[in-house]
């Protein structure tokens, strides 16, 4: 991990500097005492290397004069930073130094809040998963071991990072999750994962397969019936508000108006007896994207002490193929009491989390429901890997949401979403069960997939996230190298700070 610290802005001696500079300004300060320490070699690099600040581009120069290793100027572009922007340039810091072990930042022309922001975004970007690997080089190695910003108030610098510190714990949480193989990361190793999070000052509760067939939770029971891993439901509350003890100072149980997050955690997905094509069914060890982050944005809101009551349930399960699988026409009894039948077993998210959102209503009586879900591979038809699908019932709800994605830069866009029993929800009609889990084609999948959903959240206040486009990277990017990214946790942390603190 990547260890972050702010201190006094004074002109180092040794190391690699980073000199981020705005564009078009001239070197003033530290960076002018720096040039002419170095007789005008930095302005003359500068000059020979087109340099101007302009965004998105680095000029970087040998400096043994300065006793310094290298210099790289990072362009900071025209105009105000804003958090995200700050952050990324954060990520490019982290890119450019990737192969660096210490790296100290010149970062006295941010404001305190955006030196914090760049640290947080230089975190996210030097995330790396190297546990299974044995065989790696010295030269292909990420060295990037501490990052210190040069500021101009470290003590408010550092208060201003201590909460986004436990942003990144939770980023880093969640990757870690999602990026684990299915044959270490099974229901109830993921639970496990979730239990541990207790230190932080979470109540965890696990349902073991007994729990969750007492409950009578036959849709997300059928959907575990092939796998000989069991099933898990795992229960997090964080008294944020409330407080973890009553007025009279005795336990308190009960959260309070909480705010409550729900997701899929599909540990594989074979697509069960409806099998997948053999081509990329890898991928589907993410299928618990949406339960990971569940999981990590919870780390972050008890990490940072968040004043607000939060629950976050997930359920778990894996899809597989066998003898006491779920068969295609068979019909299953939810917790909510209406019957499903069951015509693809690949489409077993819905079923999970049919299960989960009426408990989690029924149980905690929340302000609103937020779901997030790999839930259908049309919603990537549909927006690709710019913006997750979002659902909602509420429009104030939606609202937030679209806000708290602009602000983070983890998009959502909003989808249709129609009445019970009208347009889209027509085609969940059974000709036997109260409803089936599939419509009748392609067509609109992902809102198909939501009116499924809709079904199960009993008119409350509600909004799902299909980030099956979203949970999972093909290239790096600012501040998201390749891989699992971690995506909902800002967003979602975001959503609870701006709406429901205080
Ligand atoms: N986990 C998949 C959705 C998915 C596909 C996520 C590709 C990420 C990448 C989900 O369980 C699924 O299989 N959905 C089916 C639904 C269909 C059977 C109605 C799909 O999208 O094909
Ligand atoms: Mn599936
Ligand atoms: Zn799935």
């Amino acid at each position: 991990m990547l260890e972050i610290t702010f201190a006094k802005a004074v002109l180092p001696k040794a190391g690699v500097l980073v000199l981020p500079l705005a564009e078009g300004a001239a070197l003033i300060g530290l960076p002018a005492m720096l040039d002419k320490s170095l007789a005008g070699a930095l302005k003359r690099a500068m000059a020979v290397a087109g340099f101007t600040g302009k965004k998105g581009t680095q000029a970087s120069i040998l400096a043994p004069k300065a006793g310094l290793k290298r210099i790289i100027l990072i362009g900071m572009g025209k105009g105000e930073l804003s958090a995200q922007a700050a952050a990324e340039l954060g990520g490019e810091i982290a890119t450019a130094c990737l192969k660096e072990t210490e790296v100290l930042v010149l970062a006295e022309a941010l404001t305190p809040e955006l030196a914090a922001q760049a640290a947080l975004g230089a975190r996210l970007r030097a995330y790396r998963f190297d546990k299974y690997r044995t065989t790696q080089t010295e030269a292909e190695k990420t060295k990037l071991a501490r990052l210190t910003l040069l500021v101009g108030d470290p003590a408010a610098a550092t208060a201003a990072y201590t909460p986004l510190a436990a942003l990144a714990d939770g980023v880093e949480f969640t990757r870690n999750l999602v990026t684990e193989p299915a044959n270490v990361l099974y229901p109830a190793e993921f639970a496990e994962r979730a239990e541990s999070l207790k230190k932080l000052g979470l109540k965890v509760e696990v349902f073991d397969k007994k729990d969750l067939e007492k409950l009578g939770f036959g849709s997300l029971l059928s959907v575990s019936w092939g796998s000989v891993r069991e099933p898990r439901m795992v229960v997090l509350q964080w008294f944020g508000a409330s407080g973890a003890l009553d007025a009279d100072g005795k336990k308190n149980k009960k959260l309070k108006d909480p705010v409550a997050f729900i997701g899929k955690g599909v540990t594989f997905d074979s697509g069960g007896i409806s099998i997948k094509p053999a081509a990329g069914m890898e991928d589907m060890k993410w299928d618990m994207a949406g339960a990971g982050t569940v999981v990590g944005l919870m780390a972050v809101l008890a990490g940072r002490r968040a004043k607000v009551d939060a629950v976050g349930l997930v359920g778990l399960v894996e899809n597989m193929p066998s003898g006491s699988a779920v068969r295609p026409g068979d019909v299953v009894k939810s917790y909510s009491g209406q019957t499903i039948e069951i015509l693809n077993t690949d489409a077993e998210g819905r079923l999970v989390l049919a299960d989960v959102l009426y408990y989690a209503q029924a149980r905690f009586a929340p302000k609103f429901m937020v779901d997030l879900a790999t839930l259908t591979g049309a919603i990537i038809v549909g927006l690709g890997h710019e913006y997750a699908g979002m659902f909602s019932n509420d429009d104030a709800l939606a609202e937030k949401l679209i806000a708290a994605g602009q602000a983070t830069g983890e998009g959502v866009w909003r989808m249709p979403l129609a009445a019970l029993g009208e347009k889209y929800d027509k085609n969940l009609k059974s000709a036997i069960a109260d409803m089936q889990n599939i419509g009748g084609g392609r067509a609109g999948g992902a809102i198909t997939a939501a009116q499924f959903l809709q079904r199960f959240v009993n008119g409350k206040p509600w909004a799902h996230l299909d980030i099956a486009g979203m949970a999972w990277a093909a290239k790096d990017s600012a501040i998201t190298p390749k891989g699992a990214t971690g995506y909902g946790v800002r967003l979602l942390d975001r959503l609870v700070a701006k709406g429901f603190e205080g």
